[in-house]
């Protein structure tokens, strides 16, 4: 049998070799992959103002146009890709009634249903459904909306290791999206080493004071599950914790951040000020977007504990990946080892990458 490229077993594993990080052809043949994945398309509070959003974020990583559009029956996301000749229907978020392609002036109903075309009327069996703009698959969670090309997994089985444990801070109603918390930061380094730094505290007492001077740094915990990994970051004495129902599985725990990874891209970082989701969009093998939204759970701890300045945290971090990059390139590194203790998460992600 062909030998794994990251061992199974973690003491034994060696990292991921460097052109993982750096070879464009490498890249191309991982970026494929978010294709059947579940992708984060918006907050449901952004579909207050309009009834139509492009999701150009998801586009860059799938090379899919979608947009997606709210109607009195729900929820849809519909190929922006117009069936006449291919011209992208929506470039900007609008509340229209219809959707008409700018182009010759096709228009559909917001469930993508061909409405009518100019200059038409000769053409035989027309229109057909083929002339709807195609749907894909939405899943909803604690008011975030979700899409992907071809899923690969149900919604459910994919979100269900987060619904678990967080659905008593999902039913909270009270959650608002902060728009002042919003940051498209751009990064000259590779995705997975952004990635692959997320998924570890080993790196926080070396590069994080602040946050460091905050976290019980011995009791910090990671937890893989087939699609992700979960870290639990534990508060100091008289730091912000979140204060958990009785029937809750980590009852009587000071947690002062749960930190959500899902494969590829999806970071949910759930604080007692409320939540900061991060999607980590590559747009090249060696240019990565790293984008926040923010939701306010409870304004009077905005700004304290573990998550009290993630912009903060977010540049030590960028000094790291960008640097680490540079790294990669080097005739003389290839690749490394993993420590046991505190690179299970890593380990786990370059497991998915490479099977
Ligand atoms: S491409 Fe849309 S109407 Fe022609
Ligand atoms: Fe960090």
């Amino acid at each position: 049998m062909e030998e794994a490229l990251i061992d199974a077993d973690i003491r034994k594993a060696r990292t991921l070799p460097s052109s993982w990080y750096s070879d464009d052809s490498i890249f191309q043949t991982l970026i494929s992959r978010f294709s059947s994945e579940w992708h984060f398309a918006v907050h449901h509070s952004d579909l207050d103002e309009f009834n139509t959003i492009p999701l150009t974020h998801i586009e860059e990583q799938t090379k899919e146009p979608m947009l997606l559009t709210k109607t009195e029956n729900g929820l849809n996301c519909l190929s922006n890709v117009c069936t006449h000749r291919g011209m992208l229907v929506a470039s900007e978020p609008c509340n229209g009634k219809v959707l008409q392609c700018p182009y010759h002036g096709r228009t559909f109903d917001l469930d993508g249903i061909f409405k009518n075309m100019p200059a038409f009327e000769d053409v035989v069996n027309f229109p057909s459904v083929e002339d709807n703009l195609k749907q894909f698959p939405t899943g909803e969670w604690a008011g975030m909306v979700f899409t992907g090309v071809e899923p690969s997994k149900t919604f459910d089985d994919w979100i269900r290791p987060i619904s678990e444990r967080m659905s008593w801070w999902a039913d909270r109603k009270q959650m608002e999206r902060d728009k002042s918390r919003d940051r498209d930061w751009i990064i000259n380094t590779n995705w997975a080493l952004y990635v692959d730094n997320y998924l570890e505290g080993f790196h926080i007492p070396f590069v994080h004071n602040e946050l460091n001077s905050v976290l019980d740094y011995s009791s910090y915990e990671t937890q893989l599950f087939d699609n992700g990994v979960l870290q639990i970051g534990f508060a100091k004495e008289g730091e912000p914790k979140f204060d958990l129902p009785k029937n809750h599985v980590d009852y009587g725990k000071s947690i002062a951040a749960y930190y959500w990874w899902l494969f590829p891209n999806l970071m949910l970082n759930f604080y007692p000020w409320g939540l900061s989701i991060n999607l980590v969009n590559p747009i090249g093998y060696s240019k990565t977007v790293v984008k926040y939204h923010g939701l306010i759970a409870d304004q009077t701890k905005v700004g304290l504990g573990a998550g009290g300045d993630v912009d903060l945290v977010e540049l030590q971090d960028q000094e790291i990946v960008e640097a680490c990059f540079r790294g990669m390139k080097s005739s003389f590194y290839d690749r490394g080892r993993y420590s046991p203790k505190m690179e299970m998460g890593v380990h786990h992600f370059h497991r998915i990458l490479t099977n």
